[in-house]
């Protein structure tokens, strides 16, 4: 990306465009912010160096004193703070307009102060309003103008001059913002075609504050699957959903509980990871097959414009080959998959470095599954207290998780004339991955993927055991897959849910069964009613 060393800013006007335009203000208690205005502006606060430029006609005409109005700007100026906006500076105009004010015209000398002062590059600047002054001034120094809709906005609208942007309300302009950031800096081509990627059913590396991901249309199983291919992950993680606003949150999670809102207020967009419960149309192969999904909302720029003009929620893990350390700059990503993936969007270094926090809102208290970019600190100042190491030791061994949805119905992918002896006259089902067998007598068969595709077969893994184990079934066949690239994350779940590579389930096995190790298919189909189902997906 190009580098100025002049910063680009942002002249915001207080009332109409910040807080609702009440009149001559003089308590706090009539300051009401319109709601959006802190998650927008959060999401540039990093890009840009913020002013508050406000118009106090009230003061020219003697219905208010400097001090009111003060009171109200450092209230503002607090309030922001505490919703981790930094204001530089105040200006406040004292005049009526036709008291022929010399603030704004024939320049606004405190624009060019600034400029001055706080090293601006004006061109690419904006001043944000809503009367047509508040756009006019700005461009007069060569920024661009937005004005609003909002407070007067809608009143005000026919005196605009020509060619003048007009934007609903701040999130609206700042998007807006955004979105020319990223011509200016030639993104805009790339990521569009990343994100037509995108759509395809591709992959595409792109830059976060964190580290850089490896993204996927969130609802295409079968893109996502590619993601775990080209990881060359021997087994299957539950993978962290991106989002570019909080509404998107309405197709992927059932319900967000008011503790997981206040951390969303604070931390979006930004290096914090909730997991919530899930919808039931996010595949299983985001989640494997859990009841929860994890989301996020990036602050880097170019993830945003990207999910922005996927229109899709982007599956993500970091853009690293299986058991390599995560990448913090697009040179380490091309290194590593520069052959097998579509594209990667380049935006410099990570801001992070590391990954994001995960708190999970699976269990009755909220539970820290993953420590990273925001502190456990900062996130019990927000909600209090959270639960933190039961879950840590867990996390180090991610494709152990018990967290996995564990089928309730045992599996079996070998087995003997022998060993189905017990289970004579009992409801067996078969997951397939071609074609089933026809020497057995299943209730049910899945088939994994008709064409023999192991890309499909990934895709289809988890809500295929999940429509058997739905069944009452008394036992399910597992055919093995051949291991080679997917195959071998899909032969790796089979073993851990037929317990022969052993999880926390297993442990429960094993205790059940008096510690004698190795089970037989009469110990399983013995413990299947007594294994409780108060142990399924999360509270395992
Ligand atoms: O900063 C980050 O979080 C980066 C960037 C790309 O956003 N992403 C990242 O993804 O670190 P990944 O795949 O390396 O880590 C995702 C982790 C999983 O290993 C798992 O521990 C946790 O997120 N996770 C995902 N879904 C979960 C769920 N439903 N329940 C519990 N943990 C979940
Ligand atoms: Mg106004």
């Amino acid at each position: 990306m190009p580098f100025s060393s002049r910063r680009p800013a942002i002249f915001l006007d207080r009332d109409g465009t910040l807080i609702e335009d009440r009149g001559y203000l003089r308590c706090l208690s009539d300051v009401v912010f319109y709601p959006e205005a802190f998650s927008a502006l959060r999401r540039i606060k990093d890009r840009y160096l913020l002013f508050i430029v406000t118009n106090q006609s009230g003061i020219g005409l003697g219905v208010l004193s400097p001090e009111d109005v003060e009171l109200i700007n450092n209230h503002i100026v607090k309030t922001l703070a505490q919703e981790g906006v930094t204001i530089t500076k105040v200006y406040t105009c004292p005049h009526t307009r036709d008291q022929g004010c010399q603030c704004i015209k024939p320049n606004p000398y405190f624009i060019l102060e600034a400029a001055r002062e706080f090293n601006l590059d004006l061109s690419r600047s904006f001043s944000i309003g809503d009367h047509s002054h508040d756009v006019e001034f700005g461009r007069n120094v060569g920024a661009k103008g937005i004005f609003l809709l909002t407070g007067h906005g809608q009143k005000h609208r026919h005196e605009l001059p020509s060619r003048i942007e007009v934007a609903g309300n701040i999130e609206e302009a700042i998007i807006r913002i955004l979105k020319e950031d990223m011509d200016s800096q030639e993104k805009e081509g790339m990521i569009r075609q990343a994100a037509k990627t995108i759509q395809k059913g591709g992959v595409v590396a792109f830059p976060t504050e964190t580290v850089y991901g490896l993204g996927a249309n969130a609802f295409n199983p079968l893109a996502v699957a590619r993601i775990f291919e080209v990881k060359k992950r021997p087994h299957f993680d539950p993978l962290i959903v991106h989002v570019v606003r909080q509404h998107d949150l309405k197709k992927l999670v059932t319900e967000t509980p008011s503790k997981a809102i206040k951390l969303m207020e604070r931390f979006w967009p930004g290096p914090l990871t909730l997991v919530l419960s899930k919808k039931e149309e996010v595949p299983d192969i985001v989640t494997s097959g859990l009841p929860t999904v994890a989301v996020r909302m990036p602050k880097h720029p170019i993830a945003q414009s990207l999910i922005e003009q996927s229109g899709c929620p982007i599956a993500a893990p970091s853009a690293n080959l299986f058991g390599q350390l995560s990448p913090t700059t697009a040179g380490h990503v091309h290194e590593q998959l520069r052959d097998q993936i579509d594209l990667i969007l380049d935006g410099g270094p990570c801001e992070v470095g590391v990954e994001s926090t995960i708190v999970s809102f699976a269990g009755e208290t909220p539970a820290l599954l993953r420590p990273g970019g925001v502190t456990l600190e900062e996130i019990e100042s927000v909600i209090g207290a959270v639960e933190v190491g039961s879950h840590q030791e867990k996390i180090s061994a991610p494709g152990m998780l018990p967290r996995h949805y564990a089928p309730r119905t045992p599996i079996m992918i070998n087995w003997s004339e022998e060993s189905l002896k017990v289970y004579k006259n009992k409801k067996i089902g078969f997951l397939a991955f071609q074609s089933p067998m026809d020497a057995l007598k299943c209730s049910h068969v899945e088939i994994l993927s008709k064409k023999g595709d192991l890309r499909e077969a990934a895709a289809n893994l988890f809500s295929a055991i999940r429509r058997l184990d739905a069944l009452d079934l008394d036992l399910i066949l597992a055919e093995s897959v051949p291991e080679t690239g997917l195959g071998r994350a899909i032969m790796d779940r089979l073993r851990r849910a037929s317990g022969i590579i052993p999880t926390t389930q297993d442990s429960i096995h094993t205790f059940r069964g008096k510690g004698k190790g190795r089970y037989t298919s009469e110990d399983l189909l013995n413990d299947r009613r007594l294994e409780g189902r108060e142990e399924d997906g999360q509270k395992k």
